[in-house]
């Protein structure tokens, strides 16, 4: 029996589609959804979602993202234009990003997007200026780096002291500019923005910046006379590698943070502010498998590697941070792995010219061979979104698969894509 994604026969997805192929079941996406509405929006008052889009972004999950009820966190005009492209209301979205340029800034005002989520006080002259040409005031939060070491790996944790994101919560820096908002026609501050790291398993991170926060709002609170009406406290739900492993459930996350909130704002006498999730992972990364074709198999005495047809160009998230996946046969994912000359080592390799271009370091897989067709697991979140051409490859080609079905959300590069507005 073949893999069967979405209800859909990976095998036949691969003949008809060609590999590497990005297969979404977008059930999967929607059941997320569901479930961050039953047990977050339904749960708390005052709550909102917005789907981290540097995930995984395409014309056609904007739309499933709008049509479950959640908004959009976008940090590039090319994520804002994908969305808006796609006719994803601007008042959900918001734009998040360390060093937005003024084009960028005056893009989003004129599209009437949500929230900007300042980062650098630099931005707030910019905003104001197009802002005040708009003739409306424009809505931002700003973002904190509220001095927690995440738990993960060092280039994906960013609310650390000393990170380049955000305001710093001690020093000047950050009641400047609330001032300067507060005194603003065109600015209306709604509050603050953390997010203390990606790919987290415990909750402790966000209750320890909850924590910090409170004692900022307090502090904003007695000095300034600043209420924090909003506090997005960011993504970084954690996804599974296997889908023999239970999925992470978001009320792990949400309830003790809300907990923490709620109590620490009754204990210092605050307004308990709306709050926003910025979860991007989360929501795709397992809904995403990634087929791919092996090439040939190369059996050394230490070791034997398994090479195909894509690699660290369609996902090169082995390459940036050793992140660890699971792969299957898609004729036989029940298959045992097969134990070659009593225990070699096999890696999944890629076709790129590098040593570090691996998938998978130590496989269990079936006995495969050149031709055979294999499924990477969890490989939805930071694979489509950061594929590059390296080696002049073609960005593979994303099916969304549910209820047996599949359709095209992005066709395959073509060679003419890849010399598109190239002089000789
Ligand atoms: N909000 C902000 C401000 C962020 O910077 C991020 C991720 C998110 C939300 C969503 O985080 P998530 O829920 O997806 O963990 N390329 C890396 C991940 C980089 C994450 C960057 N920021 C990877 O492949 O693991």
């Amino acid at each position: 029996m073949n893999l069967i994604w979405g209800g859909v026969d990976c095998l036949e997805l691969a003949e008809k589609f060609g590999t590497p192929l990005y297969v979404y079941d977008t059930g999967i996406i929607r059941a997320r959804c569901r479930e961050l509405r039953d047990t977050f929006l339904n749960r708390w008052p005052n709550t909102r979602v917005r789907y981290a889009a540097k995930a995984f972004l395409v014309k056609a999950l904007a739309k499933i993202i709008h049509d479950e009820g959640l908004g959009l966190d976008v940090v590039s005009m090319g994520e804002m234009y994908t969305a808006l492209s796609a006719g994803f209301p601007p008042e959900w979205i918001e734009f998040n990003g360390n060093a937005k340029s003024r084009e960028e800034i005056a893009y989003a005002v004129r599209s009437g997007i949500g929230r900007i989520i300042v980062d650098h006080p630099d931005e707030l002259k910019t905003i104001e200026h197009f802002a005040q040409e708009a003739g409306r005031p424009q809505k931002i939060m700003i973002r904190v780096a509220p001095g927690v070491d995440a738990h993960t790996h060092a280039y994906i944790a960013t609310g650390q002291t000393g990170s380049k994101f955000g305001f710093p919560n001690e020093g000047p820096m950050l009641p400047q500019a609330i001032t300067y908002a507060q005194n603003s026609k065109y600015i209306d501050l709604r509050g603050l923005h953390f997010h203390v790291g990606s790919q987290l398993f415990d909750t402790d991170d966000y209750v320890k910046a909850i924590g910090k926060i409170l004692e900022l709002m307090k502090n904003l609170k007695d000095t300034l006379g600043f209420t924090v009406h909003e506090l997005n406290v960011g993504g970084g739900f954690g996804a599974v590698i296997s889908p023999k492993v239970s999925a992470m459930h978001s009320e792990f996350y949400t309830e003790p943070m809300m907990k923490a909130l709620i109590e620490g704002c009754g204990r210092l006498g605050l307004e308990v502010p709306r709050v926003i999730l910025e979860p991007g992972r989360w929501i795709v990364s397992e809904a995403g498998i990634t087929l791919y074709t092996v090439e040939n198999i190369k059996e050394l005495p230490k070791v034997t590697y398994i090479a195909v047809d894509g690699g660290m160009a369609d996902n090169p998230r082995y390459a940036l941070y050793q992140a660890e996946y699971e792969a299957v046969k898609v004729s036989d994912p029940e298959a045992e792995p097969y134990d070659r000359d009593g225990g070699t080592h096999v890696s999944v390799v890629g076709k790129c010219c590098e040593s570090g271009d691996i998938l998978i370091e130590d496989a269990k897989l079936p006995f495969l061979e050149a031709g055979d067709v294999i499924a990477l697991y969890n490989s939805g979140a930071y694979t489509f979104s950061m594929a590059s051409n390296y080696n002049t490859l073609a960005r593979p080609a994303v099916v969304f698969v549910e209820e047996g079905k599949a359709r095209i959300a992005a066709e395959r590069q073509s060679l003419e894509d890849l010399v598109r507005g190239q002089a000789v």
